[in-house]
């Protein structure tokens, strides 16, 4: 067979890729979860990938006092499943890896590591080169990134970066104030605050989707769209992270950055260019003119739920409430639902309705635009009456998008009814798309900010929900939790809230 029957034609020039510069990635917090599950697999993709430089070394820190060997063997037992089938590989990347005991409070172990990272320097050329990963707990950004800049380690805007895991802040003033302190660390390009949703495939093609194609700009507003579902629905539940999500809730770990990232892109203005700051200004500016609902009566619409017990009887379910290290009488949301608006000339009176939640019916990721209807319904519709056309953005899984439209149904009669037209990354390009954390850490590497959230954006999103964080501790009743079964869609209150304004949630 000839290569252009094989060669499949929407891959060509698919990795058409930026060079990543010699470099030193510094992870602090390298005993922790995130570093074995995401971190270091990522940096092995991108190794498989070939496109780390070879003058490249990654550096794990953490209190506990293991050896490089101990580093690299509980990596290697933690990614077994992706070193099985490329051991020379991994021999060949791991010899790139270290260790080294740093306490990010204590002086002493900065002079330490700035002497581990010259040494690492001369042995495999990273040239000072540095990207610094802050995957310690929250409380230990700001101080994190003071040390790191007394330690003179982040004096060179265009050799050191630091990147700061979510979440950035608790409410709008410690978001402020986290900002000003890592802000008199280093320059605002040297700070990269990540979400790992902006290294989705899917979400950033929406940006592509609005701003390389003519037909939809021009319906992408009030005029044509009546309102926008966004939605990230999770199987799991708390799983091990109990000590974390107690103090968290929904609305800290999933609302305030990933979905709030995915309303940014939806419903942002066309960027001037395709550039960094043009890119992240437009979603500022958004998440600025963005308003709760009812910002009076805010339980009106906001909707916080948890999951009880569920499951079936050969696979019961805990709820959430039972699990590990859950306070029994918790009140901790695991499933919010919310409406919001947009105060612009593009989208005054559309609500976006957003929600999330864990132990929902399934795992679901996704953006619907939903248009006017027709304005006079000329034909019978097959359901009754005719459905408006939906966009629909599938973030994950089974990344992608549909177009739903209405036909006319076969017959002599003139009745329509809707169908869809399919979009799958999978089926047209052939492979899997990289994990977020591929894109956004090479990104770092690179110094390429586009994909990160700037100090205004992330205080624009606090902002937003910081009411309903006040209200939640002072006067909780006002949000009180809705019970719901795990494995169903959620609390009944929810879809009350839609109710009210005659819609349902989509229901894939
Ligand atoms: C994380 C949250 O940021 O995102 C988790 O802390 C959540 O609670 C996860 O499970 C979801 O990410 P994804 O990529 O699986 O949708």
């Amino acid at each position: 067979m000839s290569t252009t029957m094989t060669t499949n034609p929407l891959r060509v020039g698919l990795r058409q890729e930026r060079v990543i510069a010699p470099q030193c990635l510094v992870i602090f917090g390298a005993s922790g979860d995130l570093t074995h599950r995401k971190l270091v697999p990522a940096l092995f993709e991108l190794f498989m990938q070939r496109r780390l430089p070879s003058e490249f070394a990654v550096l794990g820190c953490a209190r506990r006092p293991w050896s490089d060997e101990e580093f690299r063997s509980k990596m290697a037992e933690a990614m077994a499943d992706k070193i099985t089938d490329n051991p020379k590989a991994w021999e060949q990347f791991s010899a790139g890896m270290f260790y080294e005991p740093v306490d990010l409070q204590k002086p002493e172990d900065l002079v330490k590591l700035g002497g581990r990272l010259e040494t690492i320097d001369r042995l495999r050329a990273t040239r000072n080169n540095r990207t610094f990963y802050l995957s310690v707990s929250p409380k230990f950004y700001g101080s994190g990134c003071r040390a790191l800049a007394d330690a003179g380690l982040l004096r060179d805007p265009e050799r050191s970066r630091v990147v700061i895991e979510k979440p950035f802040g608790r409410d709008y003033s410690s978001a402020q104030a986290l900002n000003k302190v890592v802000q008199s660390c280093g320059q605002e390009n040297q700070i990269f605050r990540i979400d790992h949703y902006l290294g989705k495939e899917t979400v950033q093609n929406i940006m592509v989707l609005r701003f390389a194609n003519t037909i939809f700009e021009p319906i992408w507003n009030r005029n044509y769209i009546s309102n926008v579902q966004i939605t990230a629905a999770e199987t799991v539940g708390v799983e091990e992270r109990a000590g974390y999500y107690e103090s968290s809730g929904a609305l800290r770990d999933m609302v305030q950055n990933h979905l709030t990232q995915m309303l940014a892109i939806t419903a942002m203005e066309t960027p001037g260019r395709f550039d960094p700051e043009a890119i992240r200004s437009e979603k500022a500016k958004v998440l600025q003119a963005a308003r709760l609902a009812d910002e009076l009566e805010p339980w009106n619409c906001c909707i916080r739920g948890q999951y009880g017990p569920g499951g079936s009887e050969s696979a019961p379910l805990k709820g959430y409430r039972q699990e590990p290290g859950v306070d029994p009488n918790s009140t901790t949301e695991t499933y919010v639902a919310m409406k919001l608006f947009i105060d612009n000339w593009r989208w005054q009176g559309v609500p976006f309705y957003v929600r999330t939640g864990k132990r929902l019916a399934k795992r679901l990721s996704e953006v619907v635009l939903t248009f006017r209807e027709a304005p006079v319904h000329l034909f019978d519709a097959a359901g009754g009456s005719p459905t408006a056309n939906q966009l629909i953005l599938r973030i994950q899984p089974d990344e992608g998008a549909e177009f739903r439209f209405e036909v006319k149904s076969p017959g002599s009669g003139m009745r329509s009814r809707p169908v869809e037209m399919e979009f799958s990354y999978d089926e047209s390009f052939g492979e899997p798309s990289d994990e977020g954390y591929v894109r956004l850490l090479a990104d770092a590497m690179l110094s390429d900010p586009t994909l990160f959230t700037r100090s205004d954006e992330v205080e624009a999103a606090w902002r937003l929900y910081t009411p309903l964080l006040e209200l939640i501790e002072d006067s909780p009743w006002r949000l009180p939790i809705h019970p719901y079964e795990s494995r169903t869609w959620g609390p009944a209150a929810a879809d009350s809230m839609l109710a009210r304004d005659g819609l349902l949630w989509r229901r894939p």
